[in-house]
């Protein structure tokens, strides 16, 4: 795309009112130029982001993941579509080492508010149908491994319906409505709804489980010190804001297994003021990393930049990994386009595996055509956010991208 074009996509977005996405906290404001196909110089067969590595037990065959897409793609009941698992079995074949699903509810939800598009993990019933997704994920490719997205949604600004729920009642910066305080007994049962769902996931052959402790979600509002103003041991100092996290993370370990996988990602900073921050953030990961999760992933609180294209806004949380030194591996999200960068990162030491999204909803076979393919194009996601807009927002079913 010419610059011409990127500049009436931009009206474009802003006609679908994309601004708000950034509130949405799915990390994908950027609008970017069009990469174009430039032709690959060099052979990236031997890359060290195809190394294998190690998440906790899971041996992940290089440093490639699929980012949490959330799509329009089960039925009301949760059972995936034949064209929902399709997306999966292009991503399992196209080369990522490992694949973090869609949002995964752990609670019901009210399919009246705009949640349609979320997973379904809070009954045993659901789980001959998340069976059939880690199935096809591993039929297609037996190294190619799943993890399922474990997420209540809080206070989150757009999905919440009524009145939502929250570590405090306190609105994240521009929410009207207040949320309601979670009772102490009411964290207790939240924590023992995460512990059943992750139950569920490795039932239905899920290799591990990621927390949503970012994008504005329950476990967020207890992390970020803008929205956690408790008095008791959930509130206060660092430790006591990570507590609900090391709760989690134990009783599942100790439930479903001391080598069952524990991701978390986490904002590693908040919009507006009196969040996670660049000073901040690099005690809190290393709280994080003492709870016993089997890895990190760094999103943020606006996490995408415009014109992602620009070598030097690429991956655009990686001043923020760099901060951080943890005994866990780091994994890195958001802006992840170019295979150079991500190989440089790599070799920094910091960063052990790389997220993307956006990215891989336009070609899931990017990190094969990156390795075997020397005349491939590059990676030519213009980070449009139109995927997310017409699948997520919109709830047009079955994830692709739109561009030409
Ligand atoms: C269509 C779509 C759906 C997404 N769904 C989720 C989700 O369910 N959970 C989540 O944490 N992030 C979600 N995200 C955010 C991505 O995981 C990622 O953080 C963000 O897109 C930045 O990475 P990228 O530049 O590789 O796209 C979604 C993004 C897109 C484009």
């Amino acid at each position: 795309m010419n610059d011409k074009k990127g500049l009436s996509r931009r009206t474009v977005l802003k006609t679908f009112g994309m601004a708000t996405v950034a509130t949405m906290g799915y990390g994908c404001t950027a609008i970017a130029k069009q990469g174009g196909a430039k032709p690959v110089k060099a052979s990236r067969s031997t890359y060290k982001v195809y190394s294998s590595g190690r998440i906790g037990s899971m041996k992940l065959k290089n440093r490639f993941i699929k980012a949490a897409t959330a799509t329009e793609s089960t039925n009301s009941k949760g059972r995936f579509m034949p064209e929902g698992l399709d997306i999966y079995r292009k991503w399992s074949k196209g080369g990522v080492g490992l694949i973090e699903t869609g949002h995964m509810t752990i609670a019901p939800i009210d399919y009246n508010a705009m949640t349609h598009h979320l997973y379904q993990i809070w009954d045993d019933r659901h789980i001959p149908f998340l069976k059939e997704l880690t199935d096809t994920v591993h039929s297609a490719d037996p190294e190619c491994k799943i993890v399922a997205f474990l997420n209540h949604l809080g206070n989150h600004p757009v999905l919440a319906h009524g009145q939502g729920i929250a570590a405090s009642a306190q609105p994240w910066p521009g929410q009207k409505k207040a949320p309601k305080a979670l009772r102490y007994s009411e964290i207790q049962d939240i924590t023992k709804t995460f512990v059943n769902a992750a139950m569920r996931a490795k039932k239905a052959g899920f290799d591990g489980v990621t927390l949503q402790g970012g994008h504005k979600f329950l476990l967020h509002s207890f992390l970020s010190p803008q929205t956690n103003k408790r008095k008791d041991k959930y509130g206060g100092s660092l430790e006591n804001r990570v507590r609900i996290i090391r709760e989690i993370v134990v009783k599942i370990k100790k439930r479903v297994g001391s080598d069952f996988p524990v991701l978390i990602k986490v904002n590693s900073y908040d919009s507006g003021t009196g969040g996670n921050n660049i000073e901040n953030f690099p005690q809190l990961a290393g709280e994080i990393a003492k709870t016993g999760v089997d890895a990190i992933e760094l999103s943020g609180g606006v996490p995408s930049v415009p014109d992602v294209d620009d070598p030097t806004e690429q991956s655009y949380h990686a001043a923020y990994a760099k901060k951080i030194d943890v005994d866990v591996p780091v994994i890195l999200t958001g802006g992840n386009k170019d295979i150079d960068i991500m190989e440089r990162l790599f070799g920094s030491g910091k960063i052990d595996f790389f997220a993307m999204a956006r990215p891989l909803i336009r070609q899931p076979d990017l990190p094969n055509l990156w390795r075997v393919n020397n005349s491939a194009p590059e990676c030519t996601c213009i980070s449009c956010n139109e995927c997310l807009r017409h699948h997520v927002f919109e709830g047009n079913p079955f994830l692709s991208c739109l561009e030409e």
